[in-house]
């Protein structure tokens, strides 16, 4: 199949430049930003990503220079636009500016790719160096008021090379020029759903001939399209869904999967009832950090069991995984980042399996939308395909635990200060004894959440509010809206752990919200709505609170908070209400950073 190759420096944005591309037919992979040009002369057209370092800084990534001799088009990205403008003879240099967000190019240039475009384009822009000299050969295509060479090319040798991303949707025109440079390699567009699906049936039986397979079924997209490719591929007798029930999932969970995938025909789908051994593995656990690795370690020892019963011996059985084509790739971010969360479906023991050939991952070429057409093609129901992620600790971090009253130091000080500003808003604020993770440089730490009270019902202006108190109080990583209450006279927080009791009330309320955004036709404008249980009494002698924490994502990386409309709200907030023991529920207004999607 003909390939397009996207050469990563670390940009953030690389997995979208390979997708859309894909969406455009073509497939596209890739690879690190290093690869020798020898290894790039089978590809049609190599795109460079953006990426977080400066040319001319000594250690950072470069590309092989002999690529821009290949004779294959490239086009050069933000920071794979510097880097072709550097290595091509021309210069860069710090702008007078930052340029981050919304800026306007006037195209002096409007043909090759960038034919079709306006003469003025609104565009997004990320960066702080910029080309300064062009290179001999290449031409001046497009200016910003603050970037002079913002796009150029030089036609002869088929290189091309823009200081905006064209892979955002925030710049409008950049799928067209996605689109004329796809059209420029010539690459035929062979990559298409369905004869993927027919290949990798092929693949599958090949792979596992005689053997039985056994894959773990988590309740998300990804496993639960892979049991259903795999089982169609094979037979569903051929296939042990095993579903680990850890007591932390959403309210009637296992049995939806176990419908929707009988509805087409799986029903090799085995449950192990493993909430009794978490809760008592959790009994009196507070701290996050070891929450997380507690629920991880006990999912493994839980794993190597249900193994040991199914005799599982790798003469007879084989493992699936639905891990997905970005799971599969370390991109420069993650590659060079202090903290790199380690993937479950990558960690060494599984590895080693993948190494000796005992491991099968269907969908591991796959982006998420990709997944979800396979999906669909394959009969998976609406519901099922278009669920929000989940995190495989489940509810248990989204219920906060505690054993003290958790304020920080001189508090009462602080509290006074951020209410001279709230008040010329007419609104209060409150530091809240417990705290919640964030993500404030590159690092995560827990802090304290404010709660905003009053009648504000500007988003707008709620926002500002937010990002002007994360940033101006380092006590605090989190900004909440109170919804049920205009005042709090008193506050409290009491000890509490993961119990049965209070899962199955956060269970009840994710449910009313689930159920919720279905029905106001707005599940699908959300990307994640974790909803919070956290240990406070609000005006009251004992209780719980609730946040909810609707965001709007690409990935993950950054999320802005999703700004419900207030008559959906109060609909909302008069539902969670009728639940017993709720004494405060409050809107999260916290965009990430500063704000993680989680809280724990
Ligand atoms: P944060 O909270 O870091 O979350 O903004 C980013 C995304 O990752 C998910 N998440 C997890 N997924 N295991 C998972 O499988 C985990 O331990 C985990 N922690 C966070 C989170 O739901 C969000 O989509």
């Amino acid at each position: 199949m003909d390939k397009i190759a996207v050469l990563d420096f670390g940009g953030q944005y690389a997995h979208l430049i390979a997708n859309r591309i894909r969406r455009l037919g073509v497939y596209s992979e890739i690879l690190d930003g290093t690869t020798k040009s020898y290894m790039l002369e089978k590809y049609k057209g190599i795109v460079f990503s953006g990426g977080p370092a400066s040319v001319k800084a000594a250690d950072s990534v470069k590309c092989d220079p002999k690529v821009f001799d290949l004779g294959i088009p490239v086009l050069g990205i933000c920071y794979g636009h510097q880097l072709m403008g550097y290595l091509c003879g021309g210069d860069v240099a710090k702008g007078s500016v930052r340029e981050y967000g919304p800026a306007v190019i006037k195209f002096s240039k409007r043909d090759s790719i960038f034919k079709g475009i306006k003469e003025e384009e609104p565009v997004w822009m990320s960066h702080f160096d910029q080309v300064v000299k062009l290179p001999a050969g290449f031409e001046l295509v497009g200016s910003s008021s603050d970037c002079e060479i913002a796009a150029m090319m030089n036609l002869d040798k088929k290189l091309f090379g823009v200081q905006f991303h064209p892979e955002v949707t925030h710049t409008p025109c950049g799928m067209t020029i996605l689109e004329n440079f796809v059209a420029l390699t010539s690459a035929k567009r062979e990559w298409n759903i369905d004869s993927y699906i027919e290949d990798i049936t092929q693949d599958i039986k090949k792979k596992v001939g005689k053997k039985k397979v056994f894959l773990l079924v988590s309740g998300g997209v990804d496993s639960t399209v892979a049991f259903l490719l795999i089982s169609k591929a094979l037979g569903t007798e051929n296939v042990y869904g095993l579903f680990v029930d850890t007591g932390f999932m959403r309210m009637n969970e296992r049995k939806e999967v176990e419908e929707s995938l009988k509805k087409v025909g799986v029903t090799n789908l085995h449950v192990y009832d493993a909430s009794e051994e978490y809760f008592d593995t959790l009994r009196g656990i507070v701290n996050p950090e070891t929450k997380r690795k507690l629920i991880g370690d006990l999912f493994l020892d839980i794993q190597e069991k249900v193994s040991d019963d199914l005799k599982l011996n790798y003469e007879d059985w084989i493992i699936a995984q639905g891990t997905i084509y970005p799971d599969t790739i370390e991109t420069g971010g993650t590659k060079y980042a202090d903290k790199i969360k380690t993937h479950h479906n990558r960690v060494p023991r599984i590895q080693e399996l993948i190494k000796g050939g005992k491991v099968i991952e269907p969908l591991s070429q796959l982006y998420k939308d990709e997944v979800r057409l396979v999906g669909e093609r394959l009969g998976l129901e609406h519901k099922m395909i278009w669920r929000h992620p989940f995190p495989g600790p489940g509810l248990a971090v989204r219920c906060l635990c505690s054993d003290n009253k958790d304020y920080p130091e001189n508090y009462k000080e602080t509290e006074n200060r951020i209410n001279e500003v709230t008040s010329k808003l007419n609104l209060s604020a409150r530091i809240l004894p417990i705290k919640s993770v964030g993500v404030q440089g590159d690092e995560r730490t827990y802090k304290h959440p404010l709660a905003i009270l009053g009648s504000e019902e500007d988003w707008n202006s709620l926002s500002k509010l937010g990002t002007q108190m994360t940033n101006q109080f380092p006590d605090v990583n989190r900004v909440i809206y109170a919804l049920n209450v205009t005042h709090i006279d008193s506050l409290a927080t009491h000890d509490c752990d993961l119990s049965k009791d209070r899962i199955s009330l956060l269970q009840q309320a994710d449910r009313i919200v689930m159920d919720f955004i279905r029905e106001a036709k707005i599940d699908r404008d959300i990307w994640q709505f974790p909803t919070v249980l956290v240990p406070l009494s609000v005006n009251s002698q004992h209780g719980e609170s609730l946040v909810l924490r609707p965001v709007c994502s690409e990935e993950a990386m950054t999320a802005n908070f999703y700004q419900m409309s207030f008559e959906n709200l109060n609909e909302l907030a008069k539902r969670l209400s009728t639940l017993k023991g709720i004494t405060g529920i409050f809107y999260d207004i916290t965009n990430k950073p500063p704000g993680t999607i989680e809280w724990e």
